[in-house]
C-alpha cells in the first residue's frame, strides 16, 4: 500500500508508454498520488490529458511549463515526491541521466531530485543488449538507481527477447518495495522498540444479515496515523472496522466489524506504549440482530429496533488500572461548541490527549481528505491549521514520539 505516498512519474517515448495509464491507476488504487511528467516523445504515445485525468493532477511536459511563478519550480517538483519513477525508461533517457545531461524537463528533474529513482526500461532487444546501454545501466545502478524489468517476450517491433517493459503490477510492487526499503527516518526512527495501538474506521452494527448501522468515517485519518507511526519505527497494531481507506503499510492489521469485536481486538493487542483511538465507533448496536432478513409484514408498520449502548473502547482502555498505555490519545468528533465539549470529553474518557475535530457538514472533514484539529492536553488547547489528514498524522506522530522519548 502507498497510503499518502507520492510518485513523480516520468513517461518516456516508447510504445510501452500506454501502460503508464494503468500504472497511474494502480498507484491511485494503492492509496498513492502521482504527478505525471511526459517527455516530448512520450507525449506522442500517450496524451497529457489522459494521464492528467487518471492522475487527477497536472501533467508537466516542458521546462517552460514551470516558468510561471504560480507553478512549482523544477527543483521543487523533483523533490516533492517520495520516489521518482521512469516508465518507460528509454535508451535515450537513460543515456542522458547516466551522463548528466539536463536539456529537457524529464532529464532536469532526474538530475535535480534528492529522491530514489526507479527505472522501468523498455526498448528493442538489440538496443537493450547494446554495450552502450549496458554501460549506462551499470552507471545508473552504481549511482543508486533501482530497476524493474525489462521482461522477455514478444515486442511491438515483432522481435523476441529482453526489452519489454515490466507490467504495471510489477512496477507497483517495485515502487512499494522501494518506499518500504527507504525508511523516512534512518537508524530505525524515534519510535523504534515502541508498540502503539491505533483504532480506525467505522464499525458496522448488524440489524440482520444484509443491513447494518454505520457512519461516514473513511478510516483515512487512522490509517495515516498508523503509517506515520510505523515510519518512525514503531510496531503498530492497527485495529480497523470496515473502512474504505487502504490499509497502512508496515502495520499489523486486525480487521473487525463491530464495536464489541474492536474492543476485544484492541485489548488483545495490549500491552502498548501508546494508544490512539481514531475509530468512529458506533455508539449503539441492535440488541438482538435478526438471523434472517427482516421482511415487511404487510401492515405498513415499520419494525422497531431496540438499541443498546456499545462498550466505550477508549474509556475502557484509558481507565484500566493494569496495563494502561503510557499515552492514551482520543479523538472527538463534534459539531457544536467543539472546544468545550472536547475538553469535557478528555476528562470524561480519562485520556491524556484529545484531538478534536469539527465535523459539521460545512467543514467537509468527515469522509474527506483534510482535517482541522485542536490538540487538547493537560496543558491546554492548541489549534492546528487546516491540513491534509496525512500532515495531521505526521504532526501527531511527531508529538507522540516526543512524549515517549
Ligand atoms: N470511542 C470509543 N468507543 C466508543 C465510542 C467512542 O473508543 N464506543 C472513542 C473514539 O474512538 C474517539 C473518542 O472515543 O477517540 C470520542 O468519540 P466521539 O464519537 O467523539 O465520542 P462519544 O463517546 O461517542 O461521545 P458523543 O457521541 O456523546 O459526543
Amino acid at each position: 500500500m502507498l497510503f499518502g505516498r507520492s510518485v513523480l512519474l516520468i513517461v518516456g517515448g516508447g510504445v510501452a508508454a500506454y501502460k503508464s495509464i494503468e500504472l497511474v491507476r494502480l498507484i491511485g488504487k494503492a492509496g498513492g498520488r502521482v504527478t505525471p511528467v511526459l517527455t516530448r516523445a512520450g507525449a506522442e504515445f500517450v496524451t497529457p490529458l489522459s494521464l492528467a485525468a487518471i492522475a487527477g493532477a497536472k501533467a508537466y511536459r516542458e521546462l517552460f511549463d514551470l516558468t510561471d511563478e504560480a507553478e512549482m519550480g523544477h527543483i521543487q517538483l523533483s523533490r516533492a515526491a517520495d520516489l521518482v519513477v521512469v516508465a518507460p525508461a528509454t535508451a535515450d533517457l537513460m543515456a542522458k541521466v547516466a551522463n548528466g545531461h539536463a536539456d529537457d524537463l524529464a532529464s532536469t528533474l532526474l538530475l535535480a531530485t534528492d529522491k530514489r529513482v526507479l527505472l522501468a526500461p523498455a526498448m528493442n532487444v538489440r538496443m537493450w543488449l547494446h554495450p552502450a546501454v549496458t554501460r549506462n545501466v551499470a552507471t545508473l545502478a552504481a549511482d543508486g538507481a533501482l530497476f524493474v524489468g525489462p521482461g522477455e517476450g514478444e515486442m511491438a517491433c515483432g522481435e523476441f527477447g529482453p526489452g519489454r517493459m515490466a507490467e504495471p503490477a510489477q512496477i507497483l510492487a517495485a515502487i512499494e518495495a522501494a518506499l518500504g526499503a527507504a525508511p523516512a527516518v534512518a537508524g530505525g526512527g524515534p519510535l523504534a522498540g515502541r508498540h502503539v495501538l491505533v483504532t480506525s474506521g467505522p464499525t458496522h452494527e448488524p440489524i440482520d444479515p444484509v443491513r447494518y448501522i454505520a457512519n461516514r468515517s473513511s478510516g483515512r485519518q487512522g490509517a495515516a496515523i498508523a503509517e506515520a507511526l510505523a515510519r518512525r519505527g514503531a510496531r503498530v497494531s492497527f485495529v480497523t472496522g470496515p473502512a474504505e481507506a487502504p490499509r497502512p503499510a508496515g502495520c499489523e492489521v486486525h480487521e473487525v466489524e463491530t464495536a464489541v469485536e474492536m474492543l476485544a481486538a484492541a485489548e488483545a493487542a495490549l500491552p502498548a506504549d501508546a494508544a490512539v483511538f481514531a475509530a468512529a465507533v458506533a455508539d449503539w448496536r441492535v440488541v438482538s440482530a435478526s438471523g434472517s432478513k427482516m421482511k415487511k409484514d404487510g401492515s405498513g408498520a415499520p419494525p422497531r429496533l431496540e438499541l443498546v449502548e456499545n462498550p466505550d473502547i477508549l474509556k475502557a482502555i484509558a481507565r484500566r488500572n493494569e496495563g494502561r498505555p503510557r499515552l492514551v490519545v482520543g479523538f472527538a468528533a463534534e459539531t457544536d461548541d467543539v472546544l468545550a465539549n472536547a475538553a469535557a470529553k478528555r476528562l470524561r474518557k480519562g485520556c491524556d490527549w484529545l484531538v478534536a475535530n469539527d465535523v459539521s457538514p460545512a467543514t467537509g472533514i468527515m469522509g474527506g481528505t483534510e482535517n482541522a484539529a485542536i490538540l487538547i492536553t493537560e496543558a491546554g488547547a492548541e489549534a492546528w491549521p487546516r491540513l491534509s489528514k496525512v500532515e495531521t498524522a505526521e504532526r501527531l506522530a511527531d508529538r507522540i514520539a516526543q512524549a515517549l522519548a
